[in-house]
């Protein structure tokens, strides 16, 4: 067998050799031209000129190929009682209909489709719906807020949007008609129509001429075939978290995403086609896209679908229940659904009792795997526990322990090496206009060299300037990941921190930076800082400061319940933004600087260093003492 080591230099010494034969496994219409467009740095295309169709390869190739009573989604939601499943047949039947429907909307080719729903399969049919006819679809996750959506709508300019009456958390109902009526009224861009799907525990009010019942118009549509579209015309838009209140539309394709993802399954993930894959996530997330939906799609596995969460629903031993009663082999989730497992049922009681003798790798992400909880998680489940990196810009991990190539020890803290396809090194920061790479064992910025492999972003939603200066320009030649970390002699990766302000709040992506420009707009504040405070359950939450405008007398609690209340309301509940405290000042250095980090570790009871630039050390000393009485763990 080839080790991973031999696989990995192959793939960056021949690349194109290594994707053509990848690309073997994708039912091609047309094959590229080129395999790796270099025509035009720092812009790189994969398979240009090659012709495909995403939606063909993920479920009607299965049923031209006999596949088709093979089961393709298990939709389990224990939040309605429900378990049901769709064949490949079925799940292609339904997706034909609806894209035949919203064709007959007006979308067509290239046209923007917004998915604004709960985790039904449902969802996972518009996304397919959209692929078979070329239009690119943009999911918005459903714990975002009305003001999210609505720049999402004036960024993607959708024709249509498709959602659902409500989502069904633990202990509630989420009505999404009025978000995402809020988020039209508040949108520039206006929409042809929306597509709503009625849940029976909550039905939504349709405004005639504008919106139009889901199973109504499924019932009237016709199936339409797939279109075959260039490899390099864009299968989706995500939003994803950047400095400021405008989110990324990370662009995603048609031909490398497909070939990378199939590659992925066996390799990395080490599964059959012949086998269930399951991730917990949600398709409004990258994970959920690409490992929900696409790749264990288009490699013919069958994938579950759970709308539910680790604990609460009804119980912490909810995982264990999904994976035996449907043979799950590889399941994917992020490690605080574990910190949240291990806190009901410390010993695992609840895993005991299932039977789990099919179960074979647990693969996490999305967050740092504290070694802890992977060292819980492998003690009471007896199957390797993978810690593995990457990025809703790449689409597939970048670190991982790849079991389907060759099983390497776990270190705990490190999500392994580098995939193969994947050129990371250690950038030393402070030598941006003069790159040099750190030796091992030193920290710095993890980056890429370029040309990323296939499947990873080709640019940002209409912004290929954006695109540039976000993640090309710092170090020319190479995508700068956004993530600090480090490389040790074994090429053992450990990924440590963010360098902007994305915080990882119960693996959920966000900006402190949004949420300050959130803050700032309230009349009362004059000035605020947001940062990343120690979890024990979500990794980290935010945690806003909060400087007053002179001569505002109100009471301080009462303008900070009102500041919870904003960031609820203008990101949403998924922020998860729960403290805010009023103080005097907050401490800068000379030049203006706002000392977040410092303050962080204070909050976090961290020793600190008062740094140098420093404009009044007392301040510190002020925020130490307003952080103790708020009962975070400072040492001041
Ligand atoms: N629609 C509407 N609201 C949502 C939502 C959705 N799809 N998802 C989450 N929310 C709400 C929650 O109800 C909660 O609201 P609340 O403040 O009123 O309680 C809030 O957003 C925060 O949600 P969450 O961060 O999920 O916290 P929680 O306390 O409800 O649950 C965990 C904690 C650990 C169980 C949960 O975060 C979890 O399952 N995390 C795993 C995340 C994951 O798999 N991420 C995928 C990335 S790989
Ligand atoms: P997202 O784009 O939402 O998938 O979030 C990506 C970010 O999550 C990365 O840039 C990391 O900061 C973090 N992340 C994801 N997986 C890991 C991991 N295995 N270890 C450490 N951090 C991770």
């Amino acid at each position: 067998m080839t080790g991973i080591a031999e696989v990995h230099r192959r793939s960056l010494d021949r690349p194109e050799e290594f994707w053509v034969a990848a690309a073997g496994a994708i039912d091609w219409e047309k094959r590229w031209d080129r395999v790796l467009d270099d025509s035009r740095p720092p812009f790189y295309r994969w398979f240009a000129g090659g012709r495909l169709n995403t939606c063909w390869n993920a479920l009607d190739r299965h049923v031209a190929a006999g596949r088709g009573e093979r089961v393709a989604l298990i939709y389990d939601s224990p939040v309605t009682d429900t378990v049901a499943s769709l064949t490949y047949r079925e799940l292609r039947d339904r997706v034909a209909r609806f894209a035949g429907m919203l064709s007959r909307l007006g979308v067509a080719h290239g046209d923007r489709v917004l998915i604004y729903m709960p985790m039904v399969p449902e969802a996972a049919v518009a996304m397919l719906a959209c692929a078979r006819i070329g239009a690119v679809h943009s999911v918005v996750f459903g714990g975002f807020a009305a003001h999210e959506l609505a720049t999402r709508i004036d960024d993607a300019k959708p024709k249509v949007i498709v959602s659902a009456s409500c989502g069904v958390e633990v202990n509630r109902l989420v009505p999404y008609k009025p978000l995402l009526d809020a988020a039209i009224a508040e949108a520039a861009a206006k929409p042809l129509a929306s597509v709503v799907l009625q849940r029976p525990m909550c039905r939504a009010e349709l405004v005639p001429g504008q919106d139009r019942d889901w199973h109504e118009l499924e019932a009237a549509a016709q199936p339409i075939d797939c279109v075959p579209v260039a490899a390099t015309d864009p299968l989706y838009i995500l939003y994803t978290s950047g400095t400021t209140g405008i989110p990324k539309g990370v662009v995603r394709d048609n031909g490398g995403y497909a070939v990378a993802l199939h590659w992925s399954m066996k390799n990395i993930y080490g599964v059959a086609s012949d086998e269930v894959f399951w991730t917990a996530s949600d398709v409004g997330w990258v994970v959920g896209h690409s490992y929900i939906v696409y790749a264990p799609l288009i490699y013919g596995c069958t994938s579950v679908l759970y709308e539910g969460k680790p604990v609460g629903t009804p119980d912490a031993g909810a995982f264990w229940r999904v994976i035996e009663q449907h043979k799950v082999r590889v399941f994917f989730t992020a490690p605080t659904s574990f910190r949240a497992i291990k806190r009901e049922d410390p010993n695992g009681a609840l895993i005991r009792i299932r039977d789990l003798s099919q179960f074979r790798a647990l693969f996490l992400a999305g967050e740092r795997a504290d070694p802890p909880t992977v060292a819980w998680a492998e003690q009471v489940l007896g199957v390797p526990v993978i810690d593995h990196w990457w990025q809703t810009e790449t689409g597939w991990p970048i670190g991982a322990n790849c079991l389907g190539i060759e099983k390497l020890p776990v270190r705990p803290g490190s999500c392994t090496r580098a995939v193969p396809g994947w050129d990371i090194r250690v950038l030393d920061p402070a030598a941006e206009s003069d790159l040099r790479e750190l030796p091992a064992g030193e920290i710095g910025s993890l980056a890429v060299k370029l040309p990323l492999p296939p499947g990873a972003l080709p640019t940002l939603w209409q912004q290929d300037e954006r695109f540039v200066q976000s993640y090309l320009s710092a170090y020319p030649g190479y995508y700068q990941t956004g993530d600090a970390g480090f490389i040790d002699a074994d090429g053992y990766i450990q990924v440590m921190a963010r360098t902007d302000d994305i915080i990882n709040v119960a693996a959920h992506r966000l900006s402190t930076g949004e949420m300050e420009e959130v803050l700032a707009a309230h009349p009362d504040v004059a000035e605020c800082a947001v940062m990343g405070v120690a979890d024990a359950l979500k990794g980290q939450v935010p945690l806003g400061l909060l400087v007053l405008k002179a001569g505002v007398t109100r009471p301080a609690a009462e303008i900070e319940t009102e500041a919870v209340a904003l960031v609820r309301d203008k990101i949403g509940p998924v922020a998860s933004f729960k403290a805010a405290l009023v103080v005097e000042r907050l401490p800068k250095t000379r030049s203006g600087k706002i000392l977040r980090g410092t303050m962080r570790a204070i909050a976090d009871g961290e020793d600190y260093r008062t740094p140098a630039t420093i404009d009044d050390p007392a301040i510190l000393g002020e925020i130490a003492e307003r952080l103790r009485e708020a009962g975070y763990p400072t040492r001041g």
